[in-house]
């Protein structure tokens, strides 16, 4: 490699770090509800219907639909929260929701995909 290759592969290497940090910081709540996106497919659409528009059929009994959720007018980061952090189930509600267990990490993934879904705000 001459001199001239080598600087113009440092520029671009320079360059191309630059891009990726700036796009990285810009889209960084756009990761992290994809993020919450894939782990919520994965933990909750046993129960769930999970992506965004889906409706439940009529005599569906289980999950709301996150949609349904999301664009409840009560429903923020942190009632989100509360309801994830704990157990529903008890002896008198068996099928209420059980404490799906997340790590920190996931649960603020996954509670930012659930309000990126809101249709209004
Ligand atoms: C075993 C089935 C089951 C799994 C797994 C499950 N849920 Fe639920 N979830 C339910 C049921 C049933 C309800 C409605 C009754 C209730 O609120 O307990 C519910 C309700 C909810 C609600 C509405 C709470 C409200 O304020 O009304 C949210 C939000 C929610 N679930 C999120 C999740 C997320 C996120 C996951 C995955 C991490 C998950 N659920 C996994 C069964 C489940």
């Amino acid at each position: 490699m001459n001199n001239l290759t080598r600087n113009s592969a440092a520029i671009f290497l320079t360059l191309a770090g630059v891009c990726v940090a700036t796009g990285a910081w810009a889209d960084s709540n756009q990761v992290a509800s994809g993020m919450g996106h894939e782990l919520a497919r994965h933990i909750c659409s046993s129960c769930h219907l999970v992506d965004p528009g889906q409706v439940n059929p009529p005599d569906h009994v289980g999950g709301p639909t996150f949609q349904s959720v999301a664009d409840r007018s009560d429903v923020t980061v942190q009632s989100l929260r509360r309801h994830l952090r704990n157990t529903h189930t008890n002896a008198m509600v068996p099928l209420a929701m059980p404490n799906p267990g997340l790590t920190e990490d996931e649960l603020v993934k996954i509670i930012s995909y659930i309000i990126s879904l809101k249709t209004h705000s």
